[in-house]
């Protein structure tokens, strides 16, 4: 057990009412976690403090070299009363991966599920009820030495902030349009592609301002190298189903190893669902939407679950996928991992953990 010191805000917010649009990102909660590291003392002083501005020095490393990582998760409330998060030790496990690419010191497991536990419990009156709505948890990390020239920090601070977030899309399960783009890339093998740091979405916005102006919603990124495979989307993971089989392409080192992804690859094994993760050309998929072959299209991620495609841009070609609908295998993934996050269906081991 971690001491976490609590100190309570003494000026709690007025929390967004029950019909209040709730703008991802914008609305934060009364508390925060905060921890920090120093070389030779580890992390010290575990805290929830009352949500407030942080005073830094303006030399402070992660201004100049971008030495940070962050995890994006959810809490929701069940309808008998529950908080439950999901699969929260994905999450840790992605945050020491990424600290390690990163060559940033570790968070303790138990003191990264304590910190979650203890912040959305003291923050737990946040959590919207209304269907589609949630809790989003952002844990992040950053490195702190005042220092110019680079390297490793020796010192870096934790922390975990709250948002309650509406539903992803307004009407429902929307499809959406997405661009492959064809000239800038997001990442390449080798690099820090499958680590979750700001980097990688800086890198991607240039495409995404592009894709935007072209009306489409989101960007579906090539390998860095021949500009040839499929490998994910802004802030997605995507799937195709081709012929009656599920595929995705491989973790490659370039993209993030989503933890819907990896619920949706496991529901459809548990289905008898064939699904592969391989390598998928461009080429592929533009020849079985051509051909009809492209039953369906979908990408994962926390913030929408999961997300129809309902029109695919390559080049001068627009490929219409499922008639604009919903396919039958992204809804079961949908109804079957919202279902788990709210209680209401029975999941796997451990992807339901209640806040206590
Ligand atoms: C680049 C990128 N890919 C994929 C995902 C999906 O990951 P997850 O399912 O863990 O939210 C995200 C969202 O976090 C992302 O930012």
């Amino acid at each position: 057990m971690y001491n976490i010191r609590i100190e309570k805000t003494a000026t709690p917010k007025k929390k967004p009412g029950a019909d209040d649009p709730l703008k991802f990102g914008t609305i934060f909660t009364d508390h925060m976690f905060v921890c920090d590291y120093i070389e030779g003392q580890g992390w010290v002083d575990p805290r929830i403090v009352p949500y407030q501005p942080l005073s830094l020095d303006p030399s402070c490393m992660v201004f100049h070299y971008g030495q940070e990582m962050f995890e994006g998760l959810k809490a929701y409330k069940s309808e008998d009363g529950r908080t439950l998060l999901f699969r929260p030790d994905k999450n840790w496990e992605r945050a020491k991966n990424s600290n390690i690419r990163l060559c940033m010191p570790e968070i303790p497991k138990d003191m990264f599920l304590q910190a979650l536990n203890d912040l959305v419990k003291l923050d737990a009156d946040w959590i919207p009820t209304k269907p589609g709505t949630s809790l989003y948890i952002r844990p992040f990390m950053f490195a702190t030495d005042p220092f110019l020239g680079v390297r490793p920090s020796n010192t870096y601070k934790f922390l975990i902030i709250l948002s309650p977030v509406g539903a992803y899309y307004e009407s429902g399960l929307d499809p959406v349009k997405i661009w492959i783009e064809d000239e800038y890339v997001r990442a390449v093998r080798g690099g820090i592609g499958e680590a979750k740091t700001g980097g990688n979405y800086v890198a991607s916005l240039a495409a995404q301002v592009k894709a935007h102006e072209e009306g489409y919603a989101q960007v579906l990124w090539l390998d860095g190298v021949e500009r040839k495979y499929i490998e994910e989307v802004g802030a997605m993971n995507i799937f195709f189903k081709i012929n009656g089989t599920v595929v995705t392409p491989q973790l490659n080192g370039s993209i993030l190893p989503g933890i819907t992804r990896r619920s949706a690859i496991e529901l459809c094994r548990e289905w008898g669902i064939p699904v592969e993760e391989r390598k998928i050309s461009v080429d592929e998929i533009v020849e079985a939407a051509r051909t009809g072959a492209m039953e369906e299209c979908f990408g994962t991620g926390t913030a929408a679950v999961v997300s129809p495609v309902g029109e695919l841009r390559y080049e001068n070609e627009k490929m219409a996928i499922t008639g604009g609908k919903i396919g039958p295998v992204t809804q079961r993934i949908y109804d079957t991992i919202t279902g788990i996050q709210l209680g209401k269906v029975e999941g796997p081991e451990g992807w339901s953990v209640e806040v206590k």
